[in-house]
């Protein structure tokens, strides 16, 4: 018998876990895992140090610091044009993943239904079904990647109250454009639905995709928890620490779970978090031309290689179609390609239900261009072909 809690059955470990633990025992360049390698700005390192050393180590508020509920609320006015109270409409949470899992544990009851984009991040499934609610899939499909609305329409049954955005999309690169925004809005308000989105990668995007936050649109600021994060925007991973923002009866179902989950999260990297939003606020997109660089250096080399690439208008990844290698499962692909080239990379099976990304590898660009030489030279030097 499975001590496991029916709760987190059938929910595999996390792939990234797996994928990171086989690029270490083999010594393979780690395109897995979407972390930069790169240190954030190096004031905000700086304000993280002084903070402890001027003694913010004990437990911040459980909402948050003023000082960073102000710096979010500036955030969210000088990018988006939205006006939020620092007091009621902002929650610091331990990471954009805390703000997803007290999302679900705040909002969802069981047996509602959340529309979710697949392939989805894989902390959705999870949640979704620790909440007690069931997920309805609408699938971003090979090789453009676009949501029909069509069909996130036909999703929406008598029991669904939620529908779940990431845009920037990861894995797919994809970013909502204002029609697509538009149609999801539109049914969101048909059916009376509350959207939560997932913003994390906001400021890296590419080209001319700007994203435009949903809750930028007439009438969903009342129905709309955006959430996002610093990770990402700042190249600081490891500080988990992100935002819910939204009107404030959403921003307070949030709370009330994750006042039990964490409480507060790293008191000295919260005021080090407000320096960089107050005081760096163009170090993201500097960063994303950057990462444009780096994607344009990945994709070329991997289509070189005669693989079919998916070119992201934003996030750190590109997907590819490994068809054409001879290959049709991701997952064999990539637990082969570590002994076979000494690259790891991530199958995009898991972030799904259907059998829509059985075919596709996830690949990240958020890393040092001698870094994604060195692995595009390995694959270059290996039998790729099945
Ligand atoms: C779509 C998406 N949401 C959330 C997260 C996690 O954010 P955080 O590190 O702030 O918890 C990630 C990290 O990869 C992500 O890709």
């Amino acid at each position: 018998m499975t001590p496991l809690a029916q709760r987190l059955q059938g929910i595999p470990p996390t792939i990234f876990t797996t994928m990171s633990a086989l690029a270490l025992r083999t010594g393979a360049v780690n395109l897995g895992q979407g972390f930069p390698d790169a240190d954030g700005p190096a004031a905000v390192l700086e304000a993280a140090r002084d903070a402890i050393a001027s003694g913010a180590n004990q437990y911040a508020p459980g909402n948050g610091i003023a000082v960073l509920r102000h710096a979010i609320a500036r955030h969210q006015q000088r990018h988006y044009g939205l006006d939020l109270d620092p007091d009621t409409q902002v929650l610091v949470t331990t990471g954009c993943t805390e703000g997803i899992a007290a999302a679900m544990l705040g909002l969802v009851d069981p047996g509602d239904e959340v529309v979710v984009l697949e392939p989805y991040y894989d902390s959705y499934v999870a949640m979704i079904q620790m909440a007690g609610g069931v997920r309805r899939p609408v699938t971003l499909r090979a090789p453009d990647f676009r949501l029909d609305v069509d069909e996130l329409r036909a999703a929406v049954g008598p029991r669904t109250r939620f529908v779940l955005l990431n845009s920037p999309h990861n894995p797919t690169g994809t970013v909502l454009t204002p029609a697509e925004l538009r149609g999801v809005a539109d049914v969101a308000l048909e059916h009376d639905l509350v959207v939560i989105t997932d913003e994390v990668y906001e400021h890296l995007t590419f080209e001319d995709h700007a994203h435009v936050p949903i809750a930028t649109l007439p009438g969903m600021f009342e129905r709309t928890l955006t959430l996002s994060s610093a990770g990402k925007s700042y190249s600081v991973t490891g500080w988990k620490v992100g935002w819910a923002t939204g009107p404030a009866d959403l921003v307070a179902a949030v709370l009330g779970a994750s006042q039990w989950l964490t409480f507060t999260s790293g008191a000295p990297l919260q005021p080090a978090v407000a320096h960089g939003l107050d005081h760096e606020p163009d170090w993201p997109r500097a960063l994303a031309a950057g990462l444009q660089e780096r994607r344009d250096l990945l994709c070329d080399g991997l289509a070189a290689l005669g693989l079919d690439v998916r070119r992201p208008e934003g996030t750190y990844f590109a997907l590819t179609d490994i068809s054409a290698l001879g290959w049709s499962d991701g997952m064999e692909f990539c637990l082969a390609l570590p002994e076979r080239a000494g690259v790891v990379a991530i199958p995009a099976q898991p972030f799904h239900d259907s059998d829509a990304g059985d075919h596709l590898v996830r690949w990240a660009f958020c890393k040092e261009r001698s870094v994604i030489e060195e692995a595009l030279a390995r694959l270059g030097a290996a039998d790729l072909a099945r």
